[in-house]
């Protein structure tokens, strides 16, 4: 398990002055850091069709984008190339471990692990994120150089797919040696280049936005057969200029939509089935055959340990009459005694068999589990190793 150390900062110092506000550079976040992943390792992902990957290179500021996946890598040349692969945290175990030291912040905010070999002067140019991102340096060195949040930059196309901005001044200008962290809020100008071959780490975040938000809110209501109240007008008077939409109209169409978005019940089931959608394919292994929730229970020892699958998204939120538990994009009612069993599958990444055994005693939790468990996004491990 990787320690993270944010400077001399507690996380609530680092939330309170840091996050989403100013960049930081963390020096020694993970001190005597090991790889998790090897260069050949990430390039073997960039191989497979489900992943997504990209190649950019830029000689003599010559900017190219490729994407995967990749037959082979002679674009990844000796200097001024970068391969870039997203979500290896869905692939790759040991590097999804990685997120976890992150996890101070909620996991519905995170979204995946974005693993990038480059040689030297090799980098993806100044550009803007619209996410928060912690950058790991892993093996290698690599200059970076973050500048604060400026609505006077400008934004170009150096590249159909490489969106990049103009020149900006920098906050922080540093070498970054394994295990440095950077910090980055959304809008905040970034460039890095490598100084030997190097390998970094981005946990990134998500931030939904109000059209990504109110359209994901649209579908559900249409999936679900929602929202089919009509504007009705029993009290309408006589007007004087019938091509006029008055204010009170427009006051109760407004009372109309908002009546359905302040139903808690619809929308917090709506929004954890949308917020916990991976956004990139997963490596599940689903039982060849599948438990019987009594089979299950039987078979489980409790010395064994139940392990989240790398990138599953697992969140739930409490209602007066239940909990609501979103895994995937899947949503499970359940009473309000199975708020162990539900912390468990969501707040830790692996617990033991022990620890969730009394909550497998309500048959709800017991049938929402043994599906877990049956689909591979939850797996038993033997022994408690990893507690
Ligand atoms: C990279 O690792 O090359 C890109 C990381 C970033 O700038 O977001
Ligand atoms: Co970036």
């Amino acid at each position: 398990m990787y320690q993270l150390t944010i400077n001399d900062l507690t996380t609530t110092q680092f939330l309170k002055q840091y996050w989403q506000k100013q960049p930081l550079l963390i020096k020694r976040g993970f001190t005597h850091f090991v790889d998790p992943i090897e260069p050949e390792e990430l390039a073997g992902l960039a191989m497979e069709e489900a992943i997504e990957s990209r190649l950019i290179t830029n000689h003599k500021n010559d900017w190219q984008a490729y994407h995967g996946p990749f037959e082979e890598f002679t674009l990844l040349t000796d200097t001024n190339s970068t391969l870039l692969v997203q979500a290896v945290d869905h692939w790759h175990p040991s590097s999804a471990m990685l997120i976890e030291p992150f996890r101070f912040i909620p996991n519905w905010r995170i979204d995946d692990l974005m693993v990038s070999y480059s040689t030297p002067g090799g980098g993806v140019g100044p550009h803007l994120d619209q996410y928060d991102v912690f950058i790991i340096q892993g093996q290698g060195k690599r200059h970076w150089r973050v500048g604060m949040p400026n609505p006077s930059l400008k934004q170009f196309a150096q590249n159909k797919s490489l969106l990049q901005v103009e020149q900006f001044d920098a906050i922080i200008d540093e070498v970054l040696e394994p295990g440095d962290i950077l910090y980055i809020p959304p809008g905040c100008p970034h460039e890095g280049y490598a100084v030997e071959n190097a390998l970094n780490y981005s946990v990134g975040f998500r931030a939904p936005d109000q059209k990504d938000l109110l359209s994901s809110f649209a579908d559900y209501l249409i999936d679900n057969e929602l929202g089919n109240k009509r504007y009705s007008d029993a009290d309408c008077d006589q007007i004087s200029s019938v091509g006029l939409i008055g204010d009170t109209e427009i006051d109760s169409v407004q009372t109309l939509m908002k009546d359905l978005l302040e139903n808690k019940e619809v929308f917090k089931h709506w929004f954890g089935t949308m917020i916990s959608q991976p956004k990139h394919d997963m490596d599940l292994a689903p039982l060849d055959e599948p438990f019987s929730h009594d089979a299950l229970f039987d078979y489980l020892d409790p010395a064994d340990t139940v392990v989240r699958a790398g990138g599953v998204r697992s969140v739930y939120q409490v209602t007066p009459e239940h909990i609501i538990l979103s895994i995937n994009g899947e949503t499970y009612c359940l009473p309000a005694t199975s708020l162990t069993g539900v912390k468990l599958l969501t707040d830790r990444s692996c617990f033991t068999v022990s620890q969730i055994k009394n909550a497998l005693n309500c048959m709800e939790f017991m049938k929402v589990f043994t599906k877990l468990i049956n689909e591979g996004t939850y797996y038993l491990q033997e022994g408690d190793e990893l507690e």
